[in-house]
């Protein structure tokens, strides 16, 4: 599971050889969808250039105090701290890890380490006699203390020509012990979560179909803030012009609301928290023609017939310990017709769309909600994007979790 997505990564590349592999290691962290940013001690630049690691990282790179001198600009090392989920010193060699015990901060990186409130984790890299150390192993036995992760070296041939323990973990070793932290503290971690998205296309002959404006976004956004969040996320999705942009996110494509009904049916029994975001056709077509109906002069009526409600019926199913999350799109007495919504399909939260809004609804990138659960606690919230709404969403469900 890709728990790097859209985690925010500063990297410290201090002066070994190994740096050459902290390139390797920016350029698989920002595949993994991480934002990754760099700042490097002045010796680190012996070893590679900032230029490389600015362009893998697509941000400026930083070793010095000053980013323009003649200006007076300079580097915000608290900012730096401030934006970081984590701060991976790599490599970390036997200087800076012994400055780091000791709270020197004679560079940008040091300085840097002061400031932050991040979870830090250190990739040592050195010749074997300096790993072995009593000075190097006292002062790592410090940075445990201090809970940060300490990400072992690997043994083999050193860059000195000796064997031994010393060199830096490889990139994808480094990577698995930033994804085992973010997972082991991800509030949703073992969770299986599955929610639907989009419109459903309800076919009236070869060509045509009743659908509406519905795009997925909201949906999306909450399948996207579950998987940030540690759980394991299936997205029922009905026809979209929108990616997901979390990999994670496994994705089952379907049209119609008998498609989607299947496919929820199918995956509920096994979730723990079930959202149902898609707008489901309420109609659909008595008869499908098979070809493409001609035109002619005379007035064409189609005959509906209602589709199921899915929800209602995951409502009945539900067992204990599930959640089950439903959605309401209302014109009047928005509330009261929520309230009755959940009761009646027997949900534990509601999620109001707000129609009466501008900038709320289909097809907007922004969202305006309110949320109704089962101990009739109402909650309204500011007009915002769906990914922010998405957040207030998920954060709700996970105090409904046991
Ligand atoms: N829903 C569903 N199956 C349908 C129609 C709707 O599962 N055939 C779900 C929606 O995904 C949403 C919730 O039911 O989570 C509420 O949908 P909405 O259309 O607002 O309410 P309805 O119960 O259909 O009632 P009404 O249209 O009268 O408001």
């Amino acid at each position: 599971m890709n728990m790097l997505y859209q985690k925010r990564i500063l990297i410290g590349v201090s002066g070994s050889i190994a740096a050459y592999k902290s390139a390797f290691l920016v350029r698989l962290l920002v595949k993994a969808g991480a934002e990754v940013k760099v700042v490097m001690t002045p010796d680190a630049e012996e070893f590679i250039t900032p230029l490389t690691l600015a362009t893998l990282s697509k941000h400026p790179v930083h070793s010095d105090f000053t980013e323009d001198k003649h200006n007076g600009t300079w580097v915000n090392h608290v900012d730096l701290g401030i934006w970081a989920d984590v701060m991976l010193i790599a490599p970390a060699t036997a200087n800076t890890i012994s400055k780091m015990v000791h709270g020197a901060s004679n560079n940008l990186l040091l300085a840097v380490y002061l400031s932050a409130k991040c979870q830090i984790a250190v990739a040592p890299a050195m010749d074997l006699d300096m790993f072995k150390h009593e000075s190097t192993q006292e002062n790592l036995e410090a940075l445990k203390v201090r809970e940060h992760i300490l990400i072992e070296p690997g043994t083999g041939e050193l860059a000195s020509g000796l064997v031994g323990k010393g060199r830096m973990a490889e990139p994808e070793e480094i990577m698995q012990a930033l994804n085992d932290h973010f997972l082991a503290k991800a509030p949703f971690n073992g969770k299986k979560v599955v929610v639907t998205a989009g419109p459903t296309y309800e076919a009236i002959d070869a060509v045509r179909f009743i659908g509406n404006h519905s795009s997925g976004r909201m949906g999306m956004r909450i399948a996207n803030e579950f998987s940030r969040k540690g759980a394991e996320v299936t997205l029922i999705c009905g026809p979209t012009q929108l990616e997901l942009q979390d990999p994670s996110v496994k994705r089952i494509n379907i049209v119609s609301a008998a498609d989607m009904k299947e496919q929820a049916d199918h995956h509920f029994a096994n979730s723990d928290i079930f959202v149902m975001s898609a707008a489901v056709a309420d109609y659909r077509p008595k008869q499908q023609v098979q070809n493409k109906i001609k035109k002619s002069d005379q007035q064409l009526n189609i005959d509906l017939e209602p589709t199921d409600d899915i929800l209602k019926g995951l409502g009945q199913a539900k067992k204990e310990g599930q959640l089950l999350i439903g959605f309401a799109l209302e014109t009047d007495n928005e509330v009261e017709n929520a309230r009755g919504k959940l009761a009646r399909k027997n949900l534990d939260l509601i999620v109001l769309n707000s129609l009466n809004d501008d900038g709320a609804g289909f097809g907007h990138a922004t969202n305006k909600i309110s949320m109704l659960d089962r101990s009739n606690n109402l909650a309204s919230f500011e007009l915002k994007s769906k990914e922010k709404v998405a957040q207030d969403i998920v954060e709700k469900i996970l105090t409904l979790c046991d």
